[in-house]
This record gives C-alpha cells, sequence and structure tokens, in this order.
C-alpha cells in the first residue's frame, strides 16, 4: 500500500465507471443522482451502474474469450444473470439454488457451469436434467470421489441423459499453492475442502475414474486458489505447478477459477491489475510451460465484474462524537447487508454523496444497527467534519459477497438493488417487508 493521506476526498477511480460530480458537488451514477435514489428507494440501497457491469462482463469475454463464466456466487439475482449471458458469459453457479435462479432468468443450461464441494443427488440431477426436455448444463466440475459414485448412480438410471451426448465435465484439481490473501477465502493449499491433490495422486485417480463412466466427457481441468487476489504470482504459479500433470492428460480445457481481486480502499488503486492482464500473463504462463495455445484457457471472475460496480446508501441515525479516538456514525444497516467486515476484517471507505470532493477530516467509525460490537461496515475510516444524522451516507466497491451474503440477523430486512442507466433506476429487487419476515412461520 502506499502512503495515502486518508482524510482525502474518495477516489473517484474506486467508484462505477458513470459516476460523475455534478456542479453542486454531489454524485450521480448513471446520470441518477444517489440522494434522490435513497430518498425514493430507501436504504439501505444497493445501487448497481449497469454499464460498469456489461463493461467488466466485456471485457472479461475479451480477455479470456468464449467460455468465461462470471462467478453468480459474487452476486445473483435474474437480471444479473441475465446481463452476464446477454454479455456473452457463461455462469459459474455453485448450488441448486444459484442453478435454479441462472435457469429462471432464461440462461441456457449449456451456458452454465455446475461447481460444489458437497453437491447432492438432487443437485446433481438438476444438473443433468436443468428441465424437461433440455440436455445437461455446460460443464460439471467435479470435486470428491463421492460425487463420482453420485453421478455414475444417477447414469444408471435410464433416459438419464437428454440426447445422446455424455455429460461434459472438468476435474477440479488443487495445485499445492497458497494464494496471499485471507484464509477463509483461500482454496488452492493442499490442506483443503476443496478438489483433488494433484500430490497425494488422487487427481490421477480420478481422472481415471471418469475415463471409465461413458456417459461422462472429461474435457479439462479446472483449478480456483482464492478470492481477492491482487499479485498475479501465485495465479503463474498455480499454472507452473499443474503443467505436466495437464499436459500427459492431454485435454482440451483449462479453467483457472475466480480470485481477481479489486481495489476497496484509497490506498489501494495502484495494486490492481485489469482482467486482460490478468488473462495476458496466464496465456503467456501456459505458453512457457509448454501448455497448446489450442487448449482453451478460462476463468471465472466474479467479484472484478460486479464489485466496484455498486455503492451501498445507508441513511446516519446517530452520531456520537467521543472525542478520542473517534466518533461512531451508526446507519440503518450493517453486517446484515455487509458481513465482509465482521467475518474477513475486510476495510472499506466511506463518503457523503452530497458532498464527494470534500476533505474528511472526522476521524469515524461507520457502524451498523446490529446488536454487537462486531458489527462494523468502516473500522478506522474519515468523513466530511460537517456530517449530519439524516445524511445519505455512502460505501464503495460493495458490489461482491455484499447482497449475496446478507441475512436477516436481528429480523432486519434485506436491502433493496437497483439497477442506474441512462438516468433511469430499476428496481431489481424488492426491500424485504416485515410480512416477508413471516413467510416461513407455519
Ligand atoms: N470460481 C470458484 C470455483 C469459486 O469458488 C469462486 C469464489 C469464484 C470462481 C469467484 O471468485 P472471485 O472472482 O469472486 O474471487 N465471500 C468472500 C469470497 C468467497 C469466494 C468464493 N469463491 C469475500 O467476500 O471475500
Amino acid at each position: 500500500m502506499t502512503a495515502i493521506d486518508p482524510t482525502e476526498p474518495i477516489n473517484l477511480a474506486l467508484l462505477p465507471c458513470t459516476a460523475e460530480v455534478s456542479s453542486d458537488g454531489s454524485l450521480t451514477i448513471g446520470g441518477v443522482d444517489l440522494i434522490a435514489l435513497a430518498k425514493e428507494f430507501g436504504t439501505p440501497l444497493f445501487v448497481y451502474d449497469e454499464e460498469h457491469l456489461r463493461l467488466r462482463c466485456r471485457q472479461a469475454v475479451t480477455s479470456w474469450g468464449e467460455g468465461v463464466a462470471y462467478g453468480t456466487k459474487a452476486f445473483l439475482c435474474k437480471e444479473m444473470a441475465k446481463l452476464a449471458y446477454q454479455e456473452g458469459m457463461w455462469l459459474d453457479v455453485a448450488t441448486g439454488g444459484e442453478l435454479y435462479v441462472a435457469l429462471a432468468a432464461g440462461v441456457p443450461a449449456d451456458h452454465i457451469k455446475m461447481h460444489g464441494n458437497n453437491k447432492s443427488l438432487e443437485e446433481l440431477q438438476m444438473a443433468l436434467h436443468p428441465g424437461v426436455g433440455k440436455a445437461g448444463v455446460g460443464r460439471i466440475v467435479v470435486d470428491s470421489f463421492d460425487e463420482i459414485r453420485r453421478l455414475e448412480e444417477l447414469l444408471k438410471a435410464p433416459g438419464t441423459l437428454r440426447t445422446d451426448q455424455p455429460q461434459p465435465v472438468m476435474l477440479r484439481v488443487t495445485p499445492g499453492i497458497d494464494a496471499h490473501t485471507h484464509s477463509h477465502v483461500m482454496t488452492g493449499q493442499e490442506d483443503t475442502k476443496f478438489g483433488f491433490s494433484i500430490a497425494s495422486g488422487a487427481a490421477v485417480q480420478a481422472v481415471e475414474k471418469l475415463m471409465d463412466i461413458k456417459d461422462l466427457n472429461l474435457v479439462g481441468i479446472h483449478v480456483h486458489i482464492g478470492s481477492q487476489i491482487l499479485e498475479l504470482e501465485a495465479f503463474v504459479k498455480t499454472i507452473e505447478a499443474l503443467a505436466d500433470f495437464f499436459i500427459h492428460l492431454d485435454l482440451g480445457e483449462l479453467c483457472i477459477g475466480g480470485g481477481l481481486g479489486v481495489a476497496y480502499l484509497n490506498s489501494e488503486i495502484p495494486l490492481v491489475s485489469d482482467m486482460s492482464t490478468w488473462a495476458d500473463a496466464l496465456k503467456q504462463t501456459c505458453k512457457k510451460v509448454g501448455i497448446s495455445d489450442k487448449v482453451k484457457l478460462t476463468a471465472e471472475p466474479g467479484r472484478a465484474i460486479v464489485a466496484q460496480a455498486a455503492v451501498t446508501l445507508y441513511k446516519v441515525g446517530t452520531i456520537k462524537k467521543l472525542g478520542q479516538p473517534r466518533t461512531y456514525v451508526a446507519v440503518d444497516g450493517g453486517m446484515s447487508d455487509n458481513p465482509r467486515p465482521i467475518l474477513y476484517g475486510s476495510e472499506y471507505e466511506a463518503f457523503l454523496p452530497r458532498a464527494v470532493l470534500s476533505d474528511r477530516r472526522e476521524r469515524a467509525r461507520v457502524v451498523g444497527k446490529h446488536c454487537e460490537s462486531g458489527d462494523v461496515l468502516v473500522h478506522d475510516g474519515y468523513l466530511p467534519q460537517d456530517i449530519e444524522v439524516g445524511d445519505i451516507l455512502a460505501i464503495p466497491v460493495t458490489g461482491a459477497y455484499g447482497y449475496s451474503m446478507a441475512s436477516n440477523y436481528n429480523k432486519q430486512p434485506k436491502a433493496a438493488v437497483v439497477f442506474v442507466k441512462d438516468k433511469q433506476a430499476r428496481l431489481v429487487l424488492k426491500r424485504e417487508s416485515y410480512e416477508d419476515l413471516l413467510r416461513l412461520e407455519q
């Protein structure tokens, strides 16, 4: 991290691509004024810049080519699924629920990739039969010997496959690489619940088993080493580590998974690598280690597509000026709409959309409304000194793993989500109501 004065205004490079500062110093995204949006739709509110989402999907497709998949766990709803598909991406889903939403959005099954380290029989059945008369999903990424047994069991039933083509599968392997990221989102090391270890020989055994099942077609190898990775080195090492194993198998596809990180803070801006730098570096590594350029190299970015596309708007409810060490600013959401700070110690910036270019001289901790001290959104931040109760406060870079990991803790209804574009806002996910909180009650 470079030393940057934390009291400086928010760096506009953290904001969605259509963000603009108006002549009165307030912020618009997609040509829509954020304060007006908060008034119309209430708070907390996730505001996604549709142009930014589309641009990032297009960059993914240009950089990686056909088959690059959006990691839907970062943020999924029908509109997001449609958008990613319209822009040429496949969808990576990790559960029956994600598969269900992607299909409900009208994404064709052959553009869906089914992940999961513990896919149930029902989930595998959904992947093989995603709907009446439909052939299976584009790829099932096989993760365990138990899953292979379940697939065999399902495939024994006559008529399981809706075409005479075998179901395409990939094998997820662990290369024994420690990516420099939070331990909760590190997945490439040997000591992991994911995939088959190359070093132990489990991966070769799994390949042999899959090749023996005539209704499955092993098309490639998959690897995912972790998330929020801000340097290319770990990805490069991954390809180097699995090169011998991969070349020997003579398969046509290699997927490097997701993981490309994004900047969350003013001080992180210079560290970020973009989609094409990521893809180019890995293509070059493949060349260097002797992986044929005929092999389809793909990826599954999630965060890099959606994180910077959104800001979350909150209303300030209480301000406690403690003097030293800081002021506490409480907003009307918190760990229920963004659990990343409490889960991973993630850090964010905050700013006032009414005064985007203002210096932020008030040392402040932005906290939520939940009954825990850990319910923090910005641990050690700065805000303009004239902040008041009733102000709309924005936290940028909240498009990934915020709404998708939201909860109803303290029976807080889920926030609403809008997409903005060309001066219009459209509601894509309604705010939950108190009645919604009772919908499962018997
Ligand atoms: N592919 C696979 C197999 C994955 O497991 C993941 C993320 C992705 C792709 C997308 O990764 P991305 O490009 O978004 O890094 N909740 C955590 C992140 C968990 C990532 C889980 N897997 C967070 O908020 O940081």
